[in-house]
């Protein structure tokens, strides 16, 4: 079982991933979690990349791209190997984050880039893909809050609004594999839908 979640900025998925995953164990489960971009010693150097805020001339296919090399990294050397393992793998944002950022947010053409996922990803699509909504002026307004602000935080407000269209389209539109959770709500509620969602799928 392979379980990412999505979500735009400040959503909460970071958050929510450890407690998560502690929870998980307890109820015995065998539980690996990873975040992209990142996850492997070369997907984290390419994350840097990424979100350094001093890269501000960074071209869409050009952050598009980086982003698909961290992935083909992180899916052969850590994913793949872990769910043949027998792990649930949960990961903090995968390949429908690009969908959403680069193609929504960015509005590149989404078959050119849904080519270069499945490209990056060797064809592997998540079992269950949570998608914490959130209206973007909130998300944004927790993470100005922390010192966590990096490059793509900082695109324009309609930029992110993009962003979250373009994920509420995608879950309308593969419904079996989706599941919108309100991440407007306190922080022990989320986690707490969160937790009913997977074990459900889990049955
Ligand atoms: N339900 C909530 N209510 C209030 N604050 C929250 C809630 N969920 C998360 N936060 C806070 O909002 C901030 C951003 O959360 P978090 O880093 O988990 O978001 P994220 O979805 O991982 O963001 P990003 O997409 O930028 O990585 C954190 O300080 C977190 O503690
Ligand atoms: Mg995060």
């Amino acid at each position: 079982m392979f379980i990412t979640l999505e979500g735009p900025e400040g959503s909460g998925k970071t958050s929510h991933i450890a407690p998560l995953v502690d929870y998980l164990r307890a109820q015995g489960h065998k539980i690996f979690a990873t975040r992209e971009p990142g996850g492997t010693s070369i997907g984290e150097q390419i994350r840097e990349v990424i979100h350094n805020l001093k890269n501000t001339d960074m071209h869409p296919r050009t952050e598009t791209l980086l982003y698909q090399s961290a992935r083909a990294q992180i899916v052969e050397q850590l994913i793949r190997p872990k769910l043949s393992d027998g792990f649930i793998v949960l990961c903090d944002r995968y390949a429908d984050s690009t969908i959403a950022y680069q193609g929504y947010g960015h509005r590149q053409d989404l078959d050119q880039v849904r080519s270069l996922v499945t490209y990056a990803t060797g064809g592997l699509v998540p079992d269950v893909t949570i998608l914490l909504d959130l209206d973007v002026e909130v998300g944004l307004q927790r993470k100005q809050k922390e010192n966590e602000w990096n490059r793509l935080d900082a695109y324009d407000l309609a930029f992110h609004k993009r962003v979250r269209t373009g994920y509420l389209e995608l879950a309308h539109q593969e419904p079996g594999r989706w599941v919108i959770v309100d991440a407007n709500q306190v922080w022990q509620l989320v986690q707490d839908a969160l937790r009913k969602v997977i074990e459900e799928k889990l049955k």
